[in-house]
């Protein structure tokens, strides 16, 4: 059987590893080089349809799974599906639920899904008399489509919040993804990563994780695509669940199903544990990453047989389990991410198919390989990978290990999964 896995960082090496098994033959565009030891990596742009198209036809692939925000918003499913190609992953019309935050936050108004109370503007002096009249700092400005995670701005001050919304709305700072805008009211709580799997009629959730968002330790500096994951999350207590599966995560299938736009893959629930219970913060339309390298880590159903219930609608008919106890990713990245940093430093410490025994694993998220060394070629490097009884020891596991991995200038959090 021939598997095409669309993407090239963290997420799609722990995909690829999920997947790996006898008698399957795994394709990955364009991968990197972690992941090129257990797939063929090709060389394609995870944008390029056409060329992604081509290629899972010329080679006869028998199962696609699209796993990136970009190629998903873009139509890609959709375009390998008519192909006669069979996909995983939700089609553009589902994949909105990520690609237009003022879409989602409509959805959930009407749906009576909780989340944070928003308007939506694409005029800038609008949007500024709307703060003024709100006067409730800070406030929460975000660029409706897709930003790498960057189009959230959490403004303390008037002063702050006006130059988010003229960057956005008139510099175009983010592009056509910032023309339109959501402001919404600032929640507090305990933040929580639901990845289910849904085929649009039943939802079924991997363990429960938290992302660490901010680039230093004590949540400070920038906000980045994700700084390291505990899974399981300790504040998605059982009563949390419960609500958060009655009052978000059916909701938002069926919500999705009356719009016409069923959504069939994994939906990530971005939620807050606030005051008055779970509210949405976010959707995305595929795996996190880094949350996929730590809750397919602790993943015992297989992979395939999961996507291949999805894509066949008869999820209901299979349980999706987890292993007990924890599991912790600590990324490595290169000094200066999220803002610039450079690339092509060697690192130490990995042996010839870039792993080293201390670890459960070590997903690649960006390198390459020269001269049979390994390279950093990205911001975030390395996912390094710890599972354990319980959150502390897996804890314990990673930070007495972590520095047999290192390259120049390279810096990771001391603290996911809290100060010890
Ligand atoms: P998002 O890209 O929408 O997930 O936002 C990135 C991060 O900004 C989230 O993980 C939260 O930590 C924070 N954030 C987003 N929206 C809100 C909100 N309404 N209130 C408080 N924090 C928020
Ligand atoms: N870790 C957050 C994301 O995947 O968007």
């Amino acid at each position: 059987m021939k598997i095409l896995v669309v993407g090239g960082g963290g997420r799609e090496h722990a995909i690829i590893k999920s997947l790996a098994a006898e008698g399957r033959q795994l394709f990955c565009a364009p991968g990197n080089a972690g992941i090129s030891n257990l797939a063929t990596c090709v060389d394609i742009k995870i944008n390029d349809i056409d060329g992604i198209v081509k290629f899972a036809t010329e080679e006869k692939i028998d199962l696609a799974l699209v796993s990136q925000d970009e190629p998903l918003v873009l139509g890609m499913v959709d375009a390998l599906q008519s192909a006669g190609i069979r996909t995983f992953g939700p089609n553009k019309a589902a994949a909105i639920i990520e690609g237009s935050k003022a879409f989602s936050k409509d959805l959930m108004k009407k749906y009576n899904i909780p989340t944070a109370a928003y308007e939506k503007f694409t005029d800038s002096a609008a949007a500024i008399e709307y703060i003024k009249t709100q006067n409730s700092y800070p406030t929460v400005i975000k660029a409706s489509g897709l930003a790498l995670g960057k189009g959230v701005i959490i403004a303390q001050t008037f002063e702050e919040a006006k130059e988010a919304v003229v960057e956005m709305l008139e510099i175009g700072k983010f592009g056509d993804s910032g023309k339109e805008i959501v402001i919404e009211e600032f929640l507090t709580g305990p933040e929580v990563s639901v990845l289910a799997f849904t085929d649009g009629h039943c939802v079924r959730p991997m363990i429960s994780s938290k992302d660490h968002k901010r680039a230093f330790d004590n949540d400070e500096g920038l906000n980045t695509g994700g700084m390291g994951v505990i899974a399981p999350n300790p504040f998605y207590t059982d009563e949390v669940e419960k609500i958060a599966y009655e009052t978000i995560l059916i909701p938002t299938i069926e919500a999705m199903n009356a719009e016409g736009r069923t959504f069939k893959g994994v939906l990530y629930y971005g939620l807050m544990i606030t005051d008055k219970g779970p509210k949405v913060i976010e959707y995305n339309c595929r795996f996190g990453d880094p949350e996929a390298q730590v809750c397919l880590s602790l993943l015992k159903t297989d992979l395939l047989e999961i996507v291949d219930a999805v894509i066949d609608e008869r999820l209901s008919e299979i349980e999706v389990k987890s292993e007990d106890g924890a599991a912790i990713i600590v990324m490595m990245c290169s000094g200066g991410y999220p803002e610039s940093y450079e690339k092509g430093k060697e690192i130490t410490g990995l042996d010839e198919n870039g792993q080293n025994d201390a670890f459960h694993y070590v997903f690649h998220s960006g390198t390459v390989k020269k001269d049979g060394r390994y390279l950093s070629n990205g911001g975030r490097v390395l996912g390094l990978v710890a599972k354990g009884k319980d959150i502390a020891d897996a804890q314990n596991s990673i930070y007495s290990n972590i520095d047999k991995v290192s390259f120049e200038k390279s810096f990771y959090r001391h603290d996911i999964g809290g100060k010890r």
